[in-house]
């Protein structure tokens, strides 16, 4: 049996399905199983990170470790979860390159300190380290039902966007394969894409007129705030862009190695979404 936390989340709804297709059996964590929309074949379980419930861990001999990039302690959430673990036979915790390339913003701090908590658990363990998630690009959606004018903070780095599905792939792979214990998996899409021709692409495949504009940091810290997000977790995210700018572009292989394909592309996910942004 896998434990699979964050089940309904980006990766978590595409790694559900992945590992029952696959043969594994899933018991797939969410705080509220009424709301939650998880593969009828997985058992879902209710439970919530801020207080671990170890009868969770009941049979359960794999564990993927994915804490909330919002949630209210992440490292204090993963500590419980790895004290309780520490009989399974292995751990998958999603990181971020951030951790790969040395990065001291907040985001980063915190998954490279879960990742040693991790390491010293005791279990076999294994760490992605995903880059930038296309789904980030939801974020355009009012925008592009809007105007149609996208407003990108100046200074925006390139990136090597992932597929979400790309990380559920190779986290399936990891938890129902073997020879991946002590291994590190740094993953990113297949190529490295400015948001200027991020934005050209979505708007060929939504045939749609969409404009690019850059703007002062103090207007995107301005719009986020705006949105209800607390101002460290701005901040944060501005720390990270800035510390990640040089970065974001490395295309690393991994989804080629384990999975035997190209990764999923930005026209791809474009495609796949289109029906959300019309
Ligand atoms: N976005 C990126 O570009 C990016 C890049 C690299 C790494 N990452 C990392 O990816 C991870 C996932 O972040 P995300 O924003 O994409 O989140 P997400 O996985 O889309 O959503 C959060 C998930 O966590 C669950 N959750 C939240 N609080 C919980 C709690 N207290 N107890 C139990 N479950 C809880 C939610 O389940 P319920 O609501 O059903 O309970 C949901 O399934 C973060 O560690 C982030 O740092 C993100």
């Amino acid at each position: 049996m896998i434990l699979v936390l964050g089940s309904t989340g980006k990766i978590g709804r595409e790694l559900v399905p992945a590992l029952l297709d696959r043969g594994a059996h899933v018991r797939a964590l969410t705080r509220d199983p009424s709301r939650a929309r998880i593969d009828p074949r997985a058992k879902v379980a209710a439970g919530d990170l801020d207080a671990f419930d170890p009868a969770l861990l009941d049979g359960v001999d794999r564990v993927f470790v994915l804490t909330s990039g919002h949630g209210s302690d992440p490292l204090a959430q993963e500590q419980a979860v790895l004290k309780a673990a520490a009989g399974v036979s292995h751990v998958v915790k999603l990181s971020t390159t951030g951790v790969h390339f040395g990065q001291t913003d907040p985001i980063s701090l915190v998954h490279a300190e879960a990742e040693r908590a991790v390491r010293e658990a005791g279990p076999d363990w294994t760490i992605l380290r995903p880059g930038t998630f296309m789904d980030n690009r939801f974020a355009w959606l009012p925008a592009v039902r809007g105007d149609g004018v996208i407003r990108v903070p100046e200074g925006d780095p390139a990136s090597a966007l992932v597929h979400v599905r790309d990380i559920a792939e190779v986290a399936a792979t990891v938890l129902t394969g073997d020879g991946h214990a002590g291994k590190i998996y740094p993953i990113t899409g297949g190529e490295a894409l400015t948001t200027r021709r991020q934005v050209e692409i979505l708007a060929d495949v939504l045939g749609r007129r969409l404009t690019y504009v850059e703007e002062p940091e103090a207007a995107s810290r301005a719009r986020m705030l705006g949105y209800g997000w607390p101002a460290s977790a701005v901040d944060g995210i501005f720390e990270l862009k800035r510390q990640s700018a040089g970065k974001e572009e490395i295309v690393f292989d991994t989804v080629r190695e384990l999975l035997g394909r190209a990764p999923l592309t930005f026209a791809d996910w474009a495609r796949e979404h289109a029906g959300s942004f019309a």
